[in-house]
């Protein structure tokens, strides 16, 4: 009987994971906290080195170790969920609990929260937040855009963030996740992706918990630093397009409180240095690429390597263009990976111009609306376009 909390790590500021490790481990619910590092580098060093006085202080076990190989993908935070689903399985604890360990507003209340709805019988608890309208691009212009394409009356494009790391489990679903071999695979950043799919066509009963504070973390600087997350977030949903899913789940969702202004009033990247670097990383393979996609695609693309343009992919070119890529990209294939992020880039840019300029409170309302037109297309074959 139990709650065992995992933080998965990497390289992450040793004071943030300390300090949400002995948060955890004070926290009454919590019966052990398990710590799962990529490699033994500084962080796994500094918990081996404090664990075991925050184990003492708050007489609950802290496991450290590294993660084991088990996906196919390349070995990243996949590795490490897998491996702390197979080590609780081990354990006689009947609750898991995922967060990330570099959450600076992490506190007890987010597992309060968590075990309250496994209290109520839920199967997955999942966190969400405010974010600012400018970050979460991949979430909202992949992951969700790919779920109201691929699965339109399911629950799957309902799920607030569907990309988060932070989750409570019953025993039953986490041996349900752990013996899914879909699961298994994904060690790179796909498994959020795949652990919210699979516990959909699972059936599994879903609740989504707000955490008011948000999860703060530092401002992306340009967007090639996602470069990696979106091309493995976008694999992972391509991977689904032969899946089947059956609507109606229990899935609730509170309800949202007041967004801080320390969120409202983020600019979630830097807007400026994404526009300089447009025109880099640009090859000839790539133009040929973009023969796939419809002639104003195309057209726009073209420009976009020597000048600043992205209105031209709005809301509904971007469908257009996640349709192609749903058929052609090849995620071994440098080029596609350049040329969709290209096109993220670019939608991303658009969608700034085009929404978040105008405000959080529309921003947010726009993509959700957003997420609903791309369902109701891919259900009916009939376009809305924003404010229909
Ligand atoms: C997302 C990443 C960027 O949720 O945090 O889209």
């Amino acid at each position: 009987m139990g709650t065992m909390v995992v933080f998965p790590f990497k390289t992450e500021r040793p004071e943030v994971v300390l300090r949400n490790i002995r948060v955890a481990a004070a926290h009454e619910a919590v019966s052990e906290v398990l710590c799962v590092g990529y490699e033994e580098e500084s962080t796994y060093r500094a918990i081996a080195d404090a664990s075991p006085g925050i184990a003492k202080a708050a007489r609950t076990p802290v496991t450290l170790r590294l993660q084991d190989r088990i996906g196919t993908r390349r070995p990243g935070k996949g590795d490490g969920m897998n491996t702390a689903l197979r080590h609780f399985l081990d354990t006689p604890h009947d609750r898991l609990h995922f967060y990330d360990s570099d959450i600076t507003t992490f506190d007890g209340s987010w597992i309060t929260k968590a075990e309250r709805g496994l209290d109520l019988g839920y199967d997955v608890v999942r966190h969400f937040f405010p974010r600012a309208a400018t970050d979460a691009m991949i979430t909202w212009l992949v992951t969700r855009t790919g779920f109201a394409i691929l699965f339109p009356r399911s629950e799957l494009p309902w799920i607030e963030q569907p990309l988060g790391g932070e989750l409570a489990l019953s025993r039953r679903a986490a041996k349900a996740l752990a013996a899914d071999h879909r699961v298994a695979e994904r060690s790179d950043w796909g498994i959020d992706t795949m652990l919210a799919f699979s516990s959909v066509q699972d059936r599994m009963s879903i609740l989504e918990v707000y955490v008011p504070q948000g999860k703060a973390h530092k401002l992306y600087g340009q967007l090639t630093d996602l470069k990696r997350m979106l091309v493995e977030c976008f694999a992972a949903v391509r991977d689904l397009r032969e899946e089947t899913l059956e609507p109606g789940i229990v899935h609730h969702v509170e309800y949202p409180d007041v967004v801080p202004p320390s969120i409202a009033e983020k600019v979630g990247y830097d807007v400026e240095g994404t526009i300089q670097l447009l025109p880099e990383a640009w090859s000839e393979r790539q133009m040929e690429l973009l023969e796939y996609f419809p002639i104003p695609i195309r057209d726009g693309m073209v420009a976009a390597r020597h000048r600043t343009t992205f209105s031209f992919l709005d809301e509904c070119s971007w469908y257009d263009a996640f349709e192609v890529l749903l058929q052609h990209f090849d995620e071994a294939d440098e080029d596609w990976a350049d040329l969709l992020f290209h096109l993220w880039t670019v939608r991303v840019l658009a969608y700034t111009h085009e929404a978040a300029l105008r405000g959080y409170s529309y921003a947010l309302r726009y993509l959700h609306g957003m997420v609903f037109r791309y369902l109701y297309r891919a259900a009916t074959g009939r376009v809305l376009r924003p404010g229909e």
